[in-house]
């Protein structure tokens, strides 16, 4: 059982991929973060994530254990991702784990949930179910505000709801793998949903789905 969760930035599609998969016992893979991965080891050398051997060096490099840096959390890693994310070859080196991730779960487990913007429609085309998590931008703007607040880091409200309208752009526009939800996806609006709510309309869709 595979399950696709995807959508713009700060729309709740991490937290509610990460409660349907706690709820299911189920693997969960946060696919951003592979890219956010791969922008930061572009920074970290010195290089320029729209730079293409520059990228494709780090995607080939890249291991799990990368994924556990907590610096990727940073809005520096999430442009520099979204920049790295834009470019084809980059994409082709990163699909084989997403697609092994799905097809045999680690530990074992009954099923997968990933999230990111192309699950439903690259990595996932036949999963059986498919989530589109979105927003009204300035929602997402203040929840994405709150939580670097909420971390201590200084924020800048205009400052965020531009970055995150320049990266929904460059995600939405670029030709490799844009953000588009799958023909057959449900979406999830959560622009008056608390997580809750989010989680509550999801797993209803979930449990009639796949009865
Ligand atoms: O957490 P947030 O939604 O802000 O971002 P993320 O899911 O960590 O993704 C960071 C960036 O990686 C996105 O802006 C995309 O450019 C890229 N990404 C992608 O292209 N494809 C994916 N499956 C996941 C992320």
């Amino acid at each position: 059982m595979i399950i696709a969760v995807d959508g713009p930035a700060a729309s709740g599609k991490g937290t509610l991929a990460r409660r349907i998969a706690s709820h299911l016992h189920y693997a969960y893979l946060d696919t951003g973060k592979i890219y956010r991965a791969v922008g930061h080891a572009v920074l970290g050398a010195g290089g320029d994530p729209e730079d293409l051997d520059a990228a494709l060096a780090a995607a080939r490099a890249l291991n799990a254990a990368d994924l556990a840096n907590s610096e990727l959390a940073s809005d520096i890693a999430a442009v520099a991702a979204s920049k790295v994310a834009a470019l084809e070859p980059v994409r082709a080196v990163l699909l084989g784990f997403q697609k092994d991730f799905a097809a045999s779960p680690p530990c074992g487990l009954g099923g997968a949930v990933l999230d990111g913007r192309d699950i439903g429609t690259v990595v996932c085309p036949d999963a059986e179910v498919k989530l589109f998590v979105t927003a009204d931008v300035e929602v997402r703007a203040r929840r994405r505000h709150k939580e670097l607040l909420d971390k201590g880091e200084a924020s800048i409200y205009p400052r965020v709801l531009k970055a995150l309208k320049d990266r929904d752009a460059r995600d939405s526009n670029r030709s490799a793998a844009p953000l588009i939800a799958a023909a057959d996806a449900i979406v999830v609006d959560t622009t008056a949903m608390d997580p809750d709510e989010a989680f509550a309309s999801a797993f209803g869709y979930i449990q009639k789905h796949t009865d």
